[in-house]
């Protein structure tokens, strides 16, 4: 089978290379699953330059997430034929995997593997972030940066569904109507005039989804209500988050962060399984859909790797595991 793999970290398009290597042996309590879909996240750039939240053993084959369908197991819990998604990080940028049945949570067979490959974080990273910092009742407000995000389109779809109102700030005009498709309520360019217009629609955002830092972070904080809440789970400027002293004493703000590597870690799998079905669901009746640039196969790895770090993409770059 054709795997990926990378022997230093560094610049992706350099280090991670397509091998050939043997299919690995089925264990009991595993499943041999057959990889469709992967996306290249910022997460997989980080983690194979080696400046990620956790660091592999070298050689390693990248891949945080993926869409397979069962070819093999010897597990009660999964069938021949289901079609799964993964919990374990790393590894999924080949065309078989042997896992742990309960590493993986079976999705409905009708989902679209493209959708199905990128369900895994983005779409939890968001529901997350909306349910668990802050208590929102419908027509309360939030506010976020880099909207057009896989993350950011996710929290604009669901925060819809729920009746919560959303600004988006975004670093170019061009993609207002295409949010705006998606449900979102008002989309702003996040330069120094943002705080004039958020002014202009009388909104007070109580959270705040911070995906980029500095001083859009800064401008987040100045819109926030009084008691809001701001939480952190991206660092895309890579300036670091900036916070007045005034706004801390007066406006009493909470300031927070999130990592939903760890949130899976510390949570049952019934809980785990219960928020991927109600995304799942969602993806299924074509209320959460993300964006997707182009989908490259496993073989074109490097140019895909390349295209993946471009800024101003408008989607996610995946590989196909066939072809
Ligand atoms: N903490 C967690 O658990 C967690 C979970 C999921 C994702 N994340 C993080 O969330 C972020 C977004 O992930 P994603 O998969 O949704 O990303 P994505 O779909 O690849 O989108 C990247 C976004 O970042 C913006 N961007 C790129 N460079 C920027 C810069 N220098 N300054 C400001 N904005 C910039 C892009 O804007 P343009 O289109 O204008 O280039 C785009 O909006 C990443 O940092 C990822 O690591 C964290």
């Amino acid at each position: 089978m054709r795997t990926t793999t990378f022997q230093s970290f560094g610049a992706p398009e350099s280090v991670v290379s397509l091998d050939e290597q043997a299919s690995p042996p089925l264990t009991p309590g595993h499943v041999r699953v057959r990889l469709l879909a992967a996306p290249i996240n910022p997460a997989d750039i980080n983690y194979i330059q080696g400046v990620y939240g956790v660091k592999p053993e070298l050689p390693a084959t990248p891949g945080m997430e993926g869409c397979g369908e069962v070819m093999e197991s010897t597990s009660p819990m999964i069938s021949t034929g289901n079609r799964v998604i993964f919990l374990k990080r790393g590894g999924l940028w080949q065309e078989e995997v042997v896992a742990a049945a309960e590493d993986l949570i079976v999705v409905p067979t009708e989902i679209d593997p493209m959708q199905a490959c990128m369900l895994g974080i983005n779409p939890l990273t968001a529901l997350l972030m909306l349910e668990n910092f802050r208590p929102l009742a419908e027509g309360e407000c939030i506010i976020q940066n880099a909207a057009n995000s896989n993350v950011g389109r996710c929290l604009i779809q669901i925060a819809k569904k729920r009746g919560i109102t959303t600004i988006n700030t975004v670093r170019r005009s061009e993609l207002f109507q295409e949010l705006e498709e998606f449900g979102a309520d008002h989309v702003f360019v996040d330069d120094s005039d943002l705080k004039k217009h958020v002014r202009n629609v009388e909104l007070n955002p109580a959270l705040a989804i911070n995906c980029v830092g500095g001083d859009s972070g800064l401008r987040q904080i100045s819109l926030l209500a009084e008691e809001g809440v701001q939480v952190t789970y991206g660092a895309m400027s890579k300036q670091a988050i900036k916070v007045p002293n005034g706004a801390m004493i007066f406006k009493r703000l909470r300031l927070e962060g999130f990592w939903v590597t760890k949130w899976l870690e510390s949570n049952e799998r019934s809980v785990v399984q219960a928020a991927y079905q109600k995304l799942a669901e969602m993806v299924v009746a074509g209320e959460l859909t993300q964006a997707i640039d182009t989908i490259y196969p496993l073989s074109s790895i490097t140019e895909a790797l390349a295209h993946a770090q471009q800024e101003q993409r408008s989607g996610k770059i995946l590989l196909q595991m066939e072809g």
